[in-house]
């Protein structure tokens, strides 16, 4: 079959598959996040490259059929997972019509009013990171990790401005940087490509809030400073992967300052804080970082990819990924820049208009009502946990995440009991949490993170729970 498909083919296909999409959505408050244990298999598929096609619908049927009964369901309300969320409908729309469209937002010339709707979104998000007025720019990225390797590379090129065209060999720096042993290995990927070693990425102890500590932070540059090493920079989290921590952001600004480093804060998760302005205290002084990851595809409830880094220091993002091209139109009198010239991408997708035009559709507030309501609900569930006679506390939530661990066991058996619970939880494949260790503790973890999660799905995860508890502690006895 041809890919020119007639216009009635079109039609019919399209509309098959939102009829499939859209009935996915309504199943996804009660949806089985996954196949019961039993019915999981992870081996390969292994059918060959179809020489010819198959009917048009049968194939579409099949796909959804297959991927929605044996998949995964990040979407779902019962998954309290990691950070991926319920994607807005407007969302999965604005993917479906990007891909038609197909803009290449490299560059200007060949997408024009596509690139200017990612600058928008840009300018949008960095008002609520940066204040209305402040000078900033900034990029969409695959996600956090290419946020917080854009971040770094900034950092370096302006600790070391040789460093871009000439590299480190053979100048004898020796380039460190901070973060907290909680932080997202991101950044120990970033510090071994951008090829200053994952070495140099040095991790500070937490306080008991699971904060980077300031006093060992400043003593740690000292000991780098007087041992010939050279710090450039400080990369604080606000809202760890384990347990939603926000470091203090002011005390490591201040530090950055002191110690004239660059400082970027990691809000992949957390910087959505400010689209609350309930909230937005939260991660008060991330207005001070030089540069800020946000992804969109985690609290801002985007579908998979849109990462976001903005810096403060625009001239940095071009310094560190500007390049010339004799093949690429330039545009006269034009006030947005290349994308190429500003990002680690070439080709790239447009991973703006999902955000944008869920913002056009429901608009700032909703987020500030999902932030706000999906905040409560963490903290009500923590207030569940503390009244438990099952399950402790391990630390109280600043965001959404909630982690805890059962009652009175020797501290030697905890990660076994987590695993116990979470393997009693997670069998049927009704719901999904996970066992991590957060500031050293074996703890699990749940997070609210869906849109449609709500009091109904957390007391179905609390009667689970009491019973696993019951279940496992009658096995062990
Ligand atoms: C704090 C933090 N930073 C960065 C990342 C990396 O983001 P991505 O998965 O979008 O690459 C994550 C991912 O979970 C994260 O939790």
């Amino acid at each position: 079959m041809s890919f020119a498909l007639d216009h009635e083919s079109r039609r019919r296909l399209g509309y098959r598959l939102i009829d499939l999409i859209n009935d996915y959505f309504d199943s996804l408050p009660d949806r089985c996040v996954q196949l019961p244990l039993e019915q999981r298999t992870f081996d390969r598929l292994t059918d060959s490259m179809p020489e010819v096609g198959e009917d048009a619908s049968k194939v579409l049927d099949d796909m959804a059929h297959e991927l929605i009964e044996r998949g995964f369901h990040v979407p779902a309300a019962n998954y309290f997972g990691l950070m991926n969320p319920t994607p807005t409908y407007m969302a999965v729309l604005a993917e479906a019509f990007v891909a038609a469209i197909n803009p290449q937002l490299a560059s200007l010339a060949r997408s024009q009013l596509a690139s200017k709707i990612e600058a928008e979104t840009v300018r949008w998000i960095g008002e609520r990171i940066y204040n209305l007025n402040a000078n900033f720019d900034g990029t969409f990225t695959s996600g956090g990790n290419e946020a917080n390797f854009s971040a770094l590379a900034m950092a370096l090129a302006s600790h070391f401005p040789c460093q871009v065209e000439d590299g480190f060999a053979g100048s004898g720096d020796r380039p460190v940087l901070y973060t907290s042993s909680e932080a997202h290995h991101s950044l120990d990927k970033s510090a071994g490509l951008l090829g200053i070693g994952r070495r140099a990425l040095r991790r500070i102890p937490v306080n008991d809030r699971l904060q980077l500590d300031p006093a060992a932070l400043e003593q740690r540059i000292h000991q780098d400073l007087a041992t010939g090493f050279k710090p450039f920079s400080i990369v604080g989290t606000a809202g760890t992967t384990n347990s939603g921590a926000i470091d203090d952001i002011n005390a490591l600004a201040d530090i950055a300052e002191r110690y004239g480093l660059w400082f970027h804060v990691d809000g992949a998760y957390g910087a959505a804080a400010t689209f609350s302005d309930r909230h937005r205290d939260l991660v008060s002084g991330i207005e001070r970082a030089d540069s800020v990851t946000i992804d969109p595809h985690k609290w801002l409830a985007m579908p998979f990819a849109a990462g976001v880094v903005l810096t403060r220091r625009a001239d940095l993002l071009q310094r560190t990924f500007g390049v010339s091209t004799p093949y690429m139109p330039k545009i006269a009198g034009a006030t947005i820049i290349d994308n190429f010239k500003v990002s680690a991408q070439w080709s790239r997708r447009m991973n703006s208009l999902k955000l944008w035009l869920t913002l056009r559709v429901h608009g700032r507030q909703a987020y500030e009502e999902l932030i706000d309501r999906q905040l409560h609900l963490a903290r009500q569930f923590a207030d569940w946990v503390k009244r438990s006679d099952h399950f402790e506390l391990v630390s109280d939530p600043q965001l959404t995440i909630v982690n805890f661990r059962l009652r009175g066991v020797p501290e030697s058996d905890v990660a076994a009991a987590n695993a116990a619970i979470v393997d009693e939880i997670t069998r049927d494949g009704q719901r999904w949490i996970s066992p991590t260790i957060a500031g050293g503790k074996q703890v699990i973890r749940m997070m609210v993170i869906s849109y449609l999660t709500g009091e109904k799905q957390l007391q179905g995860l609390q009667e689970a729970l009491v019973a696993a508890a019951k279940n496992t502690s009658a096995k062990a006895n």
